[in-house]
């Protein structure tokens, strides 16, 4: 990635969704496709730039995604942030085209070592950051940056999006804006999690540009904490 200044100690991370103008970034039923082609290319041309793709089981769990780059040449390794190694063995992420992408599980000492060993053998690459229950990301991020991971996109979920934010590790978000409303207490949104009680613990984001890609709005904003 070029003209990004890396933090110190660990990598730069986008955090790209698309989302519904409500905010939510699935409906109540699960997984919905808010892009369409035009963003599926912006989309992967990011993938195709950054050193790793970050996703939350859940997401694993609920999609089933390849992750995959299409349009563009790169490959990214697929980083599955999973405390206690759910990931189902046939689970496209870690199978599809397997020689070409690595995966890492990022998981915890709570995650069963018979399934670390399966793991193992697929020839992915499991890292135990911290005790658990939850997988320290402070850790993930220190561990990746040592392998010479420079750059991330974050892929969401919401749970996942919110913990990134709450431990300050997101330097840019990057939105695809459907203009669309599903609404739906139990439709994902794109940030979950406990949220922030006092606004001012809240993040600050300066919006950076916004462009009109056919009938969604893409913006682009730094974190300015
Ligand atoms: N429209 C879009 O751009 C987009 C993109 C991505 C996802 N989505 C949607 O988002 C939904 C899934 O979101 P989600 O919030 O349910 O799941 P998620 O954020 O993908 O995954 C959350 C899970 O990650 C694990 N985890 C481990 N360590 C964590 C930590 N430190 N902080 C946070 N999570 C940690 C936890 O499970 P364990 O404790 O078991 O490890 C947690 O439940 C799906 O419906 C998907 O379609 C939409």
């Amino acid at each position: 990635m070029k003209d990004v200044i890396i933090p110190n100690g660990r990598p730069y991370v986008i955090l790209n969704a698309a989302m519904s103008l409500d905010g939510k970034i699935s409906t109540c039923e699960g997984g919905a496709e808010y892009s369409d082609e035009l963003d599926w290319k912006r989309v992967h041309k990011l993938r195709a730039e950054v050193d790793g793709i970050l996703i939350g089981i859940g997401t694993i769990l609920k999609d089933d995604p390849k992750l995959r780059v299409k349009y563009f040449e790169g490959n990214p390794t697929r980083i599955i942030i999973d405390s206690k190694c759910r990931i189902p063995l046939d689970a496209k992420v870690i199978n599809f085209e397997r020689e070409k992408y690595p995966a890492i599980i990022a998981t915890t000492e709570q995650a069963p070592k018979e399934k670390i060993e399966a793991l193992k053998k697929l020839d992915v690459e499991v890292l135990i950051c911290g005790p658990g229950p939850q997988v320290d990301l402070d850790d993930l991020m220190h561990k990746l940056r040592q392998k010479g991971f420079k750059s991330l996109m974050l892929e969401g979920g919401g749970t996942l999006n919110f913990s990134m934010f709450e431990q300050n590790l997101i330097d840019e978000v990057r939105i695809c804006m459907a203009p669309v409303i599903v609404g739906g207490e139990k439709a994902v949104s794109l940030v979950e999690g406990k949220g922030f009680i006092d606004l001012n613990e809240a993040v600050n984001l300066k919006l950076m540009k916004m462009e009109k890609l056919g009938k969604n709005i893409i913006l682009f904003y730094k974190v300015v904490d």
